[in-house]
């Protein structure tokens, strides 16, 4: 008997190991069919089902209990069961939902990218674009904070945040003494360093990385350039505190960031210390590898947002494309 489940998302069969999440073993077949999450981080324990974006439909529970779930589900939350259908973009509840979650996000989030240090790189801008609804319905103030300095390096804009909780994650799983965490409930939340503790651990600055949108930013980058105006390179060197595989973003001769590595949907590869992330900014101090590999989230990457292919089953079924016109409309040209 084989040790492994099968489950169909969007038409499309992949067998995964039992106890695999939706969300997984759409990566395991990958393309469009892969829903976006904004919270879940597979290099972070615990991480997910907080933002809901990567709700999808159960429209057969499995083999044995064929019965469809009763309500979207967060697919980073949900395992699958031998015979489990899912449907995500070829379903037009999610796509409505999905608007409607991106809606929800934007609602405290303020639409500054032509000012944020994220712009171009950012997994909310992303997410509108591919998922949003055209407008927005909220007439009222978003919420404001002052910017915070968390350690010497790193400084959070708390208007942005999207209390996904990675950084928090990050904060507990990789660095000691824990000193920064989401207080307060509903609105009131907010990302603080309890009683103004710096972060300074070595392993803080991941915290940078894991952040999907501009409230957490590199102190030693901010607003230095754009990146679409940067040139990433892999580079490595022998560091004793981490695997010393980063980016490294030149701006002509210069660096100008260091970042860890990331993979295409945006997750670190390896985590890096703040030693070569802040510390290591001139070329000698690394061995080239050579141009990275522009990902999917990237402006860099060349017309990325003209790469939206909807699955040839959306452009056959009058109700899909109705429920994905505005996506199909912003990949059109004049
Ligand atoms: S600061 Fe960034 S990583 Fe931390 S909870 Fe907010 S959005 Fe998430
Ligand atoms: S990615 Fe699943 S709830 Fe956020």
């Amino acid at each position: 008997m084989s040790d492994k489940v099968k489950v169909t998302i969007d038409g499309i069969a992949v067998e995964v190991a039992p106890g695999t999440t939706i969300l997984n073993a759409a990566r395991q077949i990958g393309g469009d069919i892969v829903p976006p999450a904004m919270c879940y981080y597979s290099k972070l324990e615990g991480s997910g089902g907080k933002c809901r974006t990567c709700l999808v439909k159960v429209s057969k529970g499995s083999e044995k209990d064929p019965r469809p779930m009763p309500k979207l589900v967060a697919s980073c939350r949900t395992t699958v069961m031998d015979g489990m259908e899912v449907e995500n973009i070829t379903s037009p509840e999610v796509v409505e939902a999905r608007k409607g979650v991106v809606e929800m996000l934007l609602i405290n989030h303020p639409l500054d990218c032509p000012v944020c240090d994220q712009a171009g790189e950012c997994s909310l801008q992303d997410l509108g674009f591919e998922h949003g609804a055209a407008q927005t319905r909220y007439e009222f103030d978003r919420r404001t904070f002052e910017r915070i300095d968390i350690g010497d390096k790193i400084q959070l804009h708390m208007n942005r945040c999207i209390l996904c909780y990675r950084c928090t994650y990050v904060a507990d799983q990789l660095t000691d003494g824990r000193c920064h965490g989401v207080i307060g409930r509903g609105d009131h939340a907010e990302i603080s360093t309890y009683i103004e503790k710096a972060v300074d651990n070595d392993y803080s600055g991941n915290m940078i990385d894991v952040c999907p949108v501009g409230a957490l930013t590199d102190k030693t980058f901010r607003f230095k350039n754009r990146v679409w105006f940067t040139k990433p390179v892999d580079a490595h060197r022998d560091c004793p505190t981490c695997s010393g595989k980063v980016t490294l973003w030149y701006k002509g001769e210069e660096v100008i960031r260091v970042t860890a590595r990331k993979d295409q949907y945006n997750e670190v590869e390896e985590f890096i210390c703040n030693t070569c992330r802040f510390d290591k900014k001139s070329t000698s101090d690394w061995v080239i590898e050579g141009p990275t590999a522009i990902r999917h989230d990237s402006v860099i990457s060349s017309n990325h947002y003209e790469t939206l292919k909807p699955l040839p089953v959306i452009q056959k079924n009058e109700k899909l494309i109705e429920a994905n016109l505005e996506q199909f409309q912003k990949t059109q040209k004049d």
